[in-house]
C-alpha cells in the first residue's frame, strides 16, 4: 500500500444533488492512502463496525450479513481496498476504487456500469459517529460494498449504472425518476424474509438510529415495492425516511427493473410526484405510518 501522506481534499464546488447541498469532488480515482490512517481513524471504524454489526444481527437481511462475513471485513482495522478486491473480483467481477467523495452523476454511473464501486477513502471524525451529511468510508464500505458479493444484487447495481447513463442522455426528469429508485432501494430498501422485514439499504445499515427506526418505529410507512410508484415518490435527505419500500427478493428487484425505462420516463413526465409520506389506494401496505414526528416540509 501507499506510504504517501493523506491525499488532501480536492473539493471542486458545492452542488445541489440528491444528497443535499454538498461538495462534489474531483472525478479522479485515488489510491487508498492506507498508511496515513491514524489510530483514531481505525478506532472510529472499529466502534462503528461493532456497534452496527450488533444492531444488524436480526435486522439486516441474511444476504447482507452473509456477504459481509464473506468479504472478511473486521473491526480490527480499516480494510485495505486491494485485499477486499481480491475477494470481490473473484465473486462477482466488481472492484472498489478510491475517491475523494461524491462524484458527478455521469462519472458515477459509468463506474457502476463497469462494475467499479467508488468508495470514499476518508472516514468521519469521532464526534460524527451518529450522523454525517455526506458519504464517508464507513457508509460506502460497510454499507454498500458487502451486497456487491451477492450475484443478483451485483447485477442490479451494474444494470443501474447502465440505466443511469441512459437516463442522463434522456434528460433531468428521467434522472429524477431513476434517482428515486436508487434512493428507495440501494440506499433505503427493506426486504421481506420468511421471518420478517429486514434491512438491505446502505443508508440504513450504516446508521444506528435508522437501523432501529426503519423497522421498529410506528411513524414511517412500509409499503410493497412498486417501480412507477417509487419513481414518483419524493424523499427525505435530512431526516429519516417517511416511507420505506419492501421487496420480496433481489430477483424481484432485478425482474421489475429489467424493462426499458424510456417509455416509463415519458409517461411519468406528465404526472405529478407524491409527497414522501403519502399512502395511496393501490399500495400494498405492510404498515401505515403514524406520521409522528414528521416535519411538514423538506421533501426533495
Ligand atoms: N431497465 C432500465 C432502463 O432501461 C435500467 C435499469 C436497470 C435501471 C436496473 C435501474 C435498475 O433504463
Ligand atoms: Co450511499
Amino acid at each position: 500500500m501507499s506510504n504517501q501522506p493523506a491525499v488532501p481534499d480536492k473539493q471542486v464546488e458545492h452542488q445541489h444533488t440528491d444528497k443535499g447541498y454538498v461538495p462534489v469532488y474531483t472525478t479522479a480515482v485515488v489510491e487508498q492512502p492506507w498508511a496515513s490512517y491514524t489510530a483514531i481513524d481505525h478506532d472510529v471504524w472499529a466502534q462503528l463496525f461493532e456497534r452496527q454489526r450488533a444492531l444488524l444481527v436480526g435486522r439486516a437481511s441474511d444476504e447482507f450479513l452473509v456477504a459481509q462475513d464473506a468479504m472478511g471485513m473486521t473491526p480490527d482495522a480499516i480494510p485495505k481496498f486491494d485485499e477486499l478486491n481480491d475477494i470481490l473480483a473473484k465473486a462477482t467481477g466488481w472492484t472498489i476504487v478510491g475517491v475523494e467523495g461524491l462524484l458527478p452523476e455521469l462519472t458515477f454511473f459509468d463506474h457502476l456500469a463497469n462494475r467499479r464501486f467508488p468508495v470514499t477513502w476518508w472516514i468521519r471524525k469521532p464526534e460524527q459517529l451518529d450522523y454525517l451529511a455526506e458519504p464517508d468510508l464507513f457508509h460506502d464500505l460497510f454499507g454498500h460494498v458487502p451486497l456487491l458479493m451477492n450475484p443478483v444484487f451485483a447485477d442490479y447495481m451494474a444494470a443501474y449504472g447502465r440505466g443511469g447513463v441512459k437516463a442522463h442522455g434522456i434528460g433531468p426528469e428521467a434522472l429524477v425518476n431513476l434517482t428515486r429508485l436508487y434512493w428507495y432501494t440501494v440506499e433505503f430498501g427493506l426486504i421481506r424474509q420468511a421471518d420478517g422485514l429486514r434491512i438491505y439499504g446502505s443508508g440504513i445499515v450504516s446508521s444506528k438510529g435508522e437501523s432501529i427506526y426503519s423497522l421498529e418505529s410506528d411513524a414511517p410507512n412500509r409499503i410493497g415495492f412498486d417501480l412507477e410508484r417509487i419513481m414518483r415518490t419524493r424523499y427525505r435527505i435530512d431526516t429519516y425516511q417517511k416511507t420505506y419500500f419492501v421487496i420480496d427478493s433481489f430477483e424481484q428487484l432485478m425482474q421489475a427493473t429489467a424493462p426499458d425505462f424510456a417509455p416509463i420516463y415519458a409517461r411519468l413526465a406528465a404526472q405529478p410526484s407524491y409527497p414522501a409520506g403519502t399512502v395511496l389506494d393501490g399500495d400494498a401496505v405492510f404498515h401505515r405510518g403514524s406520521g409522528e414526528g414528521w416535519s411538514q416540509d423538506g421533501d426533495v
